[in-house]
């Protein structure tokens, strides 16, 4: 079985092509950083348009690169949502074009699920897991229990985890994207010299919230009267950053009280790049008896294999879509199980 697929739904274009074995034949990745840059974050439109511009490039490419042509290929899988809408829309419209064109099946795939089911391409992970995922737009924990079925643990009840690392890194003047901007100024840094708060650590359930960890690194910049110093920037990212992965470990930890049948830890999306983050959950599933997966991060950051590899797991099970499937900006995960 041979899957293309396509994914748009945010700052990545990006076209692979994955066979039932696990193999990635092809994989092309294209960012904007360049157009987002001098914004401090992702613009829709201008998003949308690159997307146009550089999609049939990437799909040709990777059509290329794995010797093969769309005749040769199963099923076209686009992400279908959630996502902006723009960017959705060129990937899903450009796929079922292709679909129809080559009379090949359309698969729909919602982009959580192609994380979640990331570390299954790289790993071959067992169900039932529990599943971190943790990027730009989303933070929460799942009971990963099959294809299309996803139990909902928690999740934040504000800002994202990456939104938060994005949100910290403007403030300190460190660049978009600004997650890795902030693991790489953390190196330098000490941790311990600014107090930023953990929130909703050691509450019950497993939520997660960021916006008063903003807040409070907003007010520790304030209080230094003047812009920070290389130093004082080092130390104010290693805070930020150790606040969120104790924050994580701690949610990690009561979520796998609440999904004893999960055997893996998995985590997934973005911000799973984070190599402090990664370090801590290892030893976080260690300590619970659980293994631990992190796919590469080439496949924890957007990428199209992710959601090719999604269609193959849906198509394996016959689920495929028709051509008037439409476009998502919201698609909640739990809710493929209905
Ligand atoms: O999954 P992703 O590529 O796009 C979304 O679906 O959102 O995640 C992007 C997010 C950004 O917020 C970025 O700052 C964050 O992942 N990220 C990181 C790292 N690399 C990317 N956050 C922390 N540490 C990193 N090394
Ligand atoms: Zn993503």
């Amino acid at each position: 079985m041979l899957v293309l697929g396509i994914e748009t739904s945010c700052d990545e274009t990006a076209a692979a092509v994955v066979d039932d074995g696990r193999r990635i034949l092809a994989q092309s990745v294209r960012g904007q950083n360049a157009e987002h840059g001098r914004f401090g974050g992702i613009v829709p439109e201008v998003a949308a348009r690159a997307h146009v511009e550089v999609l049939d490039g990437l799909i040709a490419r990777s059509l290329a690169e794995a010797g093969i042509g769309l005749a040769e290929i199963d099923a076209v899988a686009a992400t279908a949502g959630p996502g902006l809408i723009g960017g959705v829309m060129v990937g899903l419209v450009t796929a079922k074009a292709l679909a129809a064109a080559a009379g090949r099946k359309l698969i729909a795939v919602n982009h959580l699920e192609g994380h979640a089911l990331s570390a299954r391409l790289s790993d071959d992970v067992a169900f039932p897991y529990l599943l971190l995922l943790v990027s730009g737009g989303h933070c929460q924990l799942l009971e990963v229990q099959g294809v299309g079925r996803y139990r909902r643990l928690g999740g934040t009840i504000d800002d994202a985890a990456g939104e938060c690392f994005d949100k910290g890194a403007r403030l300190l003047g460190l660049g978009y994207p600004g997650g890795p901007a902030i693991e790489r100024a953390a190196l330098a840094g000490d941790p311990r010299r600014f107090a930023l708060p953990r929130p909703l650590k050691g509450r019950p359930g497993c939520d997660f919230s960021f916006s008063g960890l903003k807040t409070a690194l907003r007010h520790a910049v304030a209080g230094l009267g003047r812009a920070p110093a290389p130093a004082e920037t080092a130390n104010l990212a290693a805070a930020l950053q150790a606040a969120i992965v104790e924050v994580m470990v701690d949610r990690v930890r009561q979520a796998t009280r609440l999904a004893p049948a999960a055997r893996t830890l998995v985590v997934a999306g973005g911000v799973a790049a984070n190599r402090a983050l990664r370090a801590a959950l290892a030893e976080t599933a260690r300590a619970s008896g659980l293994g631990f997966v992190a796919p590469p991060v080439s496949l924890c950051t957007d990428n199209a294999a992710m959601i090719a590899w999604a269609g193959i797991e849906r198509l394996r099970l016959g689920l495929v879509d028709r051509l008037d499937v439409p476009a998502r900006a919201r698609w909640p995960l739990d809710e493929l199980a209905a």
